[in-house]
């Protein structure tokens, strides 16, 4: 068991509700963001209690950073409610979306969507928080293999991850100092509700991925929630400034 506290963006489905519960199960406690579905995030919040776990939801929409000094308020607020404590130990930059669109036709609408969440957001939201996490805790900044190698119709998205990359050795460069490791996790394609489900819905893009990858398969949320846990909670502290591709051996 631990006594270590996560605060999950976009935690009430896919990969961010993978990692809560692989981090539950580990003893975490998991503070866990959704933007409109707070059922599904309480869902997730009473499947880690059944667990013997401690949770909580917030409503964030890491697109706005107007938002930000209420939600640190609001989280703040949280932690010394339920855990007695004004710190927390691990960030997990996950909320996102997909927006497919060719570079000819992506919308300066789309490419602001896609900015503000995947980029802006990140970036003001771990400001915004670096003074409630604790020396010596992790960040973990959600990539994609999309920022390695190119599909058509992912431009915009790709370069936004691209850019979350580099922030996140420039992190790990500035918050070194405090012993915060800061690395960027890379899924490749995974079955989960993103860009409307297709990796996991449509039988041709499933099986297009399943044979890019060297493990013969499309990758599932437990693929990149259990790395996710290990990589918080092992013995990784010397682990930092890296981008990890978790993707099965994706286009290698
Ligand atoms: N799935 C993949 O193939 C894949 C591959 C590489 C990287 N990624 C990255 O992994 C992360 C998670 O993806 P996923 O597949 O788990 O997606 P998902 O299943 O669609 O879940 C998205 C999560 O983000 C939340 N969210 C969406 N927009 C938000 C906003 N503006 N503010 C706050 N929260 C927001 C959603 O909240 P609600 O439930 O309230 O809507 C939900 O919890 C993303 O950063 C994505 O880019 C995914």
């Amino acid at each position: 068991m631990t006594d270590k506290i996560v605060l999950i963006t976009g935690g009430s489905r896919g990969l961010g509700q993978s990692s809560a519960l692989h981090l539950a199960k580990q003893g975490v406690g998991v503070v866990l963001t959704y933007l409109n579905r707070s059922d599904t995030a309480q869902a997730v919040v009473a499947e880690i209690e059944n667990l013997g776990g401690c949770a909580a939801a917030l409503q964030l929409d890491t697109g706005n950073i107007r938002q930000f000094e209420s939600f640190a308020e609001r989280f703040a607020e949280t932690l010394d409610r339920v855990w007695e404590r004004q710190s927390f130990d691990y960030l997990v930059n996950n909320a996102g979306i997909g927006i497919h669109a060719s570079f000819a036709e992506t919308t300066e609408d789309q490419f602001d969507a896609l900015m503000n969440i995947h980029l802006k957001g990140v970036f003001f939201l771990t400001q915004r928080l670096l003074p409630l996490i604790e020396d010596g805790g992790r960040i973990v900044n959600l990539s994609s293999g999309l920022a390695r190698f190119s599909l058509p119709g992912y431009a915009a998205y790709g370069t936004m991850k691209g850019a979350v990359e580099i922030l996140t050795r420039y992190l790990a460069q500035e918050l070194g100092p405090r012993g915060i490791a800061v690395n960027a996790i890379a899924p490749g394609a995974i079955e989960t509700d993103f860009g409307g489900g297709v990796v996991r819905d449509n039988p041709e893009v499933n099986q297009f991925i399943a044979a890019s990858t060297a493990m013969g398969r499309a990758g599932c949320p437990d693929d990149i929630g259990g790395a996710i846990a290990s990589l918080l909670t092992g013995e990784n502290q010397w682990i930092t400034a890296q981008r990890i591709e978790i993707s099965g051996g994706m286009n290698l």
